[in-house]
């Protein structure tokens, strides 16, 4: 049996007990504040939608993907030839990412969904990553030339795939490490390792926690951190960017009274979201770290960024749900750009293998028990210059 059925066999009956539980949630809220993911903040999620043009159905695609809270940290150049992918500095997370390397994963992200998207729809890709030296924004030139539409496995699960922060269930799941590093796809200079169980399980666990506090005692990351919270459906429908309530994996009943107070201060948001990490956010088959040879090196960050995009399209493609916790990376580069104590760089270095490497992406995964919402996006007319 081939790795996805055995994995597919082994969720089937977690997700109908899911469903059962699903629709008594729906039951009891309908009516309740404003409801999820409607407005145009949502609609370049209904891909492909009627567009034909390959090249936009390509930077249609970049844009669902997964970056780091939301900033959709990217603007786009495109002719039916050519697409050249910048990073937008100016919607950086400060001090929450401060050596932008969340950016440039996240970049990468986008750059797999784009490629997938292209293939799919009759282009054949050159990807040049990082193409001149002398611009450090640009961070991709991708050359498109016709082609036979490529049978993209993936491509289904681009509109599918979401960041779940709900509870799933901590039960193994066999082959599932070998299905994800099967998207690494043999680079060397990438790794990965699976904590599903045992003292590296606990050590990772208890790290992201006092992660998160730390982060949260640092009023300057604190801050950064809420200035991309969107709280109001104006909020959402104004900005089509950011974190929102919906988004936070809370039950709906939780969702329903927090629409309905006032905007939280960025402290009161703190204490919810770790509050939300140590009672729901901990469970999942497995914990993983993506690491690379050179923690700082742009190349490696944006590969970081494509293989990471594959897997959570992997994962979706099979019903399971992923959410990165990368707050120990985040501490970790914040010690860095302060020259403090390294507290975090050295929990997480005893926890990466092989030594040497640096942590880049750290993620859990498993069966959830409730579906995620979709997080808004900003249109094509915002992004392409
Ligand atoms: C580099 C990077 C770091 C991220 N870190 C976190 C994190 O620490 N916690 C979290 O809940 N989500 C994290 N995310 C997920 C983003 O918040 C999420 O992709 C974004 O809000 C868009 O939502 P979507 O993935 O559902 O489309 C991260 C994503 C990327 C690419």
């Amino acid at each position: 049996m081939t790795t996805s059925r055995w994995i597919r066999a082994q969720i089937s009956r977690r997700a109908a007990l899911r469903g059962l539980w699903t629709s008594a949630a729906t039951l009891l809220t309908t009516g309740c504040g404003f409801p999820p993911e409607t407005g145009e903040a949502f609609a370049p999620w209904d891909f492909p939608g009627d567009e034909e043009r390959p090249e936009l159905l390509a930077v249609g695609a970049a844009i669902l993907a997964a970056n780091p809270h939301n900033t959709q940290p990217w603007r786009f150049r495109v002719t039916p030839e050519e697409i050249e992918l910048r990073a937008d500095l100016e919607r950086s997370l400060r001090t929450m990412d401060s050596l932008h390397r969340e950016m440039w994963i996240g970049l990468g992200c986008a750059i797999e969904n784009l490629v997938i998207a292209a293939r799919a729809n009759g282009r054949a890709v050159e990807v040049k990553l990082m193409p001149e030296a002398d611009e450090a924004a640009l961070v991709a030139r991708v050359r498109l030339t016709p082609a036979e539409p490529a049978a993209e496995e993936l491509y289904d699960a681009i509109p599918a795939r979401h960041t779940n922060r709900g509870e799933y269930t901590s039960a193994p799941i066999e082959r599932l490490e070998e299905l994800l590093r099967a998207e690494l796809q043999g680079q060397g200079t990438l790794s990965l390792t699976y904590h599903a169980a045992g003292e590296p399980r606990r050590l990772l666990e208890s790290g992201i926690v006092d992660a998160t506090k730390a982060l949260l005692a640092d009023e300057e990351m604190s801050e950064d951190s809420h200035h991309w919270y969107r709280h109001t459906e104006e909020e959402i429908d104004r900005h089509r960017d950011g974190t929102t309530l919906d988004a936070t994996g809370n039950g709906a009943t939780l969702r329903r009274f927090g629409k309905l107070t006032a905007r939280p201060s960025a402290e009161r948001a703190g204490e919810y979201w770790l509050a939300n990490v140590e009672r729901s956010q901990l469970g999942g088959a497995a914990f993983v770290i993506l690491a690379s040879a050179d923690r700082n090196d742009r190349r490696q960050q944006l590969e970081i960024g494509r293989a990471y995009q594959r897997m959570h399209l992997r994962a979706t493609s099979l019903g399971l749900a992923m959410q990165p916790h990368n707050q120990m990376a985040e501490r970790q580069d914040r010690e860095e750009t302060l020259g403090s104590e390294p507290e975090f760089a050295s929990r997480l270095a005893s926890l990466v293998g092989p030594e040497g490497f640096g942590a880049q992406m750290i993620f859990r995964v498993g069966v959830p028990w409730d579906d995620a919402f979709s997080s808004p996006r900003r249109g094509l007319e915002e992004v392409i210059e």
